[in-house]
């Protein structure tokens, strides 16, 4: 039988910062009350001047590995799923092994938007597959604030920066771990002109001293990406299930991408999985890219909101388009 992939510890990291509704009420013409009912969010953590992407993935990793139980020199493989790495080169995964002292080991970014935690969780279980004494640390996170036009409310008021960590071993049968059962990955390149960030990309040449213009920033038909999100969410959620057998009385925890929490709920309702097992921290955070669900997992996981011998349905839609669905059993 095919070795299950497991996870060891979880952890994540925000940063300090927090800009509230009325902060964002003094930048663009918005309000607390449109932000509210629209997407439920109502805070959400922002880097600092001098704080960078790594300084998110360093501290999640340090709380991913403590509860591990692991130092840093176990760790054999990194993976770190983000859109903003602190630079094109070195990677945020050479950054931040480099942050871990971890010299040697491989290191290796993916880009997902926000779907990135869960193609990791499927790339580092394939790397088990080849070396089942390996022990990944998968990295999830965005400096999505670097990229938002704070003058484009459509956008600004939807997005925080954070990052989120696990530690994956093959299954040992030791006592804590958690069984990543499966997952299921798709993407739609046709469409990602809805959901985008083109500048810094080599699509885009720009000369010394040519002014950033709006392409440089997160571009997003809301309305538009709302309703993919919601469809491609239930259908690759459904599809994992059906290929173990399962429907969705066999869940007892949605953890879905915290983006809105009208999409959350939609999600929910379209499962037919009631509110009270749905996972929601969107009114913290915001929109956090590909800190979205490896945050909301390590807050359910050490707030109680799922239990051992429980069943949990992770899913996540982001630009590109890319969506995915995991199982997990805990
Ligand atoms: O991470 C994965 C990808 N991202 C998402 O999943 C986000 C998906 N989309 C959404 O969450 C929602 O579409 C938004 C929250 C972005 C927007 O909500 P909406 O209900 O779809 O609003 P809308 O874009 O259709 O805009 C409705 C109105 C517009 O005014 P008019 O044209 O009706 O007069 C906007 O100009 O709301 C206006 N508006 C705002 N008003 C106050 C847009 N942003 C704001 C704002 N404050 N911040």
């Amino acid at each position: 039988m095919k070795q299950q992939a497991v996870i060891k510890g979880l952890g994540f990291h925000v940063p300090e910062r927090i800009l509230t509704n009325q902060d964002l009420e003094r930048l663009v013409e918005t309000s607390d009350e449109w932000i509210t009912t629209r997407t439920g969010i109502k805070t959400r953590h922002v880097i600092s001047p001098g704080e960078s992407l790594s300084d998110l993935t360093h501290g999640a990793s340090l709380k991913a590995l403590a509860d591990a139980e692991l130092p840093p020199e176990a760790i054999t493989h990194i993976l770190v799923a983000t859109f903003s790495p602190e630079s094109v080169i070195p990677s945020a995964a050479c950054v931040l092994q480099d942050r871990l002292g971890l010299r040697g080991r491989m290191a290796q970014d993916i880009s997902a938007a926000c779907t990135g935690f869960l193609y990791a969780l499927e790339t580092a279980r394939g790397l088990l597959a080849l070396h089942p004494e390996a022990k990944i640390l998968v990295c999830s996170g965005d400096v999505v604030t670097s990229r938002v036009n704070w003058e484009d409310r459509g956008t600004c008021v939807l997005f925080g920066d954070g990052c989120g960590a696990a530690v994956l071993t093959a299954d040992d049968g030791g006592p804590r771990r958690t069984v990543l059962r499966d997952v299921a990955l798709a993407s739609d390149g046709a469409l990602g002109d809805l959901l985008s960030v083109r500048g810094g990309g080599s699509g885009t040449i720009y000369k010394l001293g040519d002014p950033v213009g709006e392409e440089y920033f997160v571009q997003m038909k809301g309305r538009e990406v709302f309703k993919h999100a919601v469809r491609s969410m239930t259908e690759v959620s459904r599809n994992l299930l059906e290929r173990h057998g399962l429907t969705t009385d066999d869940v007892d925890v949605l953890l879905p991408h915290q983006a809105n929490l009208r999409i959350i709920e939609a999600v929910g309702k379209k499962l037919g999985i009631p509110n009270e097992r749905v996972f929601v921290n969107v009114h913290k955070y915001g929109n956090t890219s590909a800190a979205s669900v490896p945050i909301a997992l390590a807050e359910a996981v050490h707030g109680g909101f799922v239990q051992p011998g429980q069943r949990a349905l992770l899913t996540a839609f982001g630009g590109g388009f890319t969506w995915a669905a995991a199982l997990l059993d805990f």
